[in-house]
């Protein structure tokens, strides 16, 4: 059997398909669901467990949007701020309760009156955070930085974690009162690995999703990329296998996508280590709104400990800083030339492919194509500006 179910469609053409649906084929993903169902109706406190990728924040809005709660889902990254910072977007504060706190302005809380507060990477917050959370839900008011005032709350708090906040609470890293008062209800969502039943229908799910946007229409997985789908130990769970279906559509030939096509890098770390253990996680990417269901994100920012991982574009700017240091002065036109020639020829010189990787038309892809010496004039003939989707491989 499988389950699909349908959340609230979003507003604006989002980025990626998430939020959107959710796929459950899994035996033991269909009972997760029904558990999850049956504690979204109460309003306990809820803790997601899970390894990153695994679906935390897409199981924190269908408990909200299952809960009945007629307020917005407010989700927050907690290792995505400084101490002081979350303590502010958390709880709120008066005008001049610290510098440059020129207004007053309601916390996270408070934004989430009436509906539900998705406190994302819960093991990130600061100590003195935890008490004063823990003080919030007992009392279920909450008092601004600079004021005396309470303000009576109905928030439903779901929180979730990819460290293991036992072992957390041993190390002294987190308070076990609080520890205890979000573990009411405790959800654990399995690796993807160790619900394989999940694996091709969530393949179909993103291939689906993914296709039509890209001009592409049936996309098949060879049996043998069916394989290696199955096989693989999936160490960034169901985030991975969106982006690794993503990026085989954008290369694959003939709709179909082989082996070759799917970017599987199997990591020596992957498999053997269920939940993280207790360590300075980087800042992650928020939720994003859906309609009907007013959503509000807290942004992005280096967390605490101000760790940042290093990215292939981390790279690439550390090179232009230096490029330009050095005294370089075509810089602009040598990085198109470079990005041009690399992804031409990443793509074996397939015209509708290396447009799609870029990211830009294939009318502009032309353009580039001329100005830097890879398409003869000859080769100009013009592009309908429609860009039908279903164009031939012209190589
Ligand atoms: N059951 C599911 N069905 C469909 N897509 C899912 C499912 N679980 C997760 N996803 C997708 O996988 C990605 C990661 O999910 P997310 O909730 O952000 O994971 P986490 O918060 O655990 O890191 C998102 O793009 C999400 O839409
Ligand atoms: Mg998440």
């Amino acid at each position: 059997m499988e389950k699909v179910l349908t959340l609230p469609d979003s507003h604006a053409a989002p980025l990626s398909i998430r939020a959107k649906a959710l796929v459950f084929h899994d035996p033991g993903s269909l009972a997760l669901l029904s558990h999850v169902e049956r504690i979204a109706r109460s309003d306990a406190t809820v803790l997601v467990i899970g390894e990153t990728g695994t679906g935390k924040e897409l199981i924190a809005r269908h408990i909200h949007t299952t809960s009945g709660r007629r307020g917005p889902f407010v989700a927050v990254n907690c290792g995505a701020f400084s101490e002081t910072l979350i303590d502010a977007e958390l709880f709120g504060h008066e005008s001049g309760a610290f510098t440059g706190a020129s207004q007053a302005r309601a916390g996270w809380f408070e934004a989430a009156n009436g509906g539900t507060l998705f406190l994302d990477e819960i093991g990130d917050l600061p100590l003195a955070l935890q008490v004063k959370l823990l003080r919030v839900l007992q009392e279920r008011q909450v008092v601004r930085l600079g004021s005396r005032r309470g303000i009576a709350l109905d928030v439903r708090l779901v929180a979730a974690t990819n460290i293991d906040l036992a072992r957390a609470v041993e190390a002294q890293h987190f308070r076990a009162d609080l520890y205890y008062r979000l573990s009411v209800a405790g959800v654990r969502l399995p690796p993807l690995r160790e619900r394989p039943a999940d694996i091709l229908p969530l393949a179909r799910h993103f291939i689906l999703g993914y296709q039509s946007r890209l001009g592409m229409e049936q996309v098949q997985l060879s049996p043998a990329s069916q394989a290696a789908l199955l096989s693989y130990s999936w160490p960034g769970n169901i985030r991975e296998l969106e982006n690794v279906i993503h990026f085989a559509l954008i290369v694959c030939r003939d709709e179909v996508i082989e082996v070759e096509d799917l970017k599987l890098v199997p990591l020596s770390r992957s498999s053997s280590s269920p939940v993280q253990p207790v360590a300075p996680t980087a800042p992650t990417a928020l939720s994003e709104a859906t309609a009907g269901e007013p959503s509000i994100d807290a942004g992005t920012a280096p967390d605490h400990q101000g760790t940042v991982k290093s990215t292939p574009m981390d790279s690439l700017v550390s090179a232009w800083r230096e490029l330009l240091a050095s005294g370089q002065t075509d810089l602009f036109d040598k990085t198109e030339s470079a990005l041009i020639h690399a992804a031409y020829d990443f793509c074996h010189q397939n015209q509708v492919r290396t447009a799609r990787v870029l990211g830009i038309t294939r009318n502009m892809l032309r353009t580039h194509l001329k100005r830097h010496g890879l398409l003869g004039v000859q080769d100009d003939e013009p592009i309908p500006a429609h860009e039908p989707t279903e164009m031939p491989d012209l190589a």
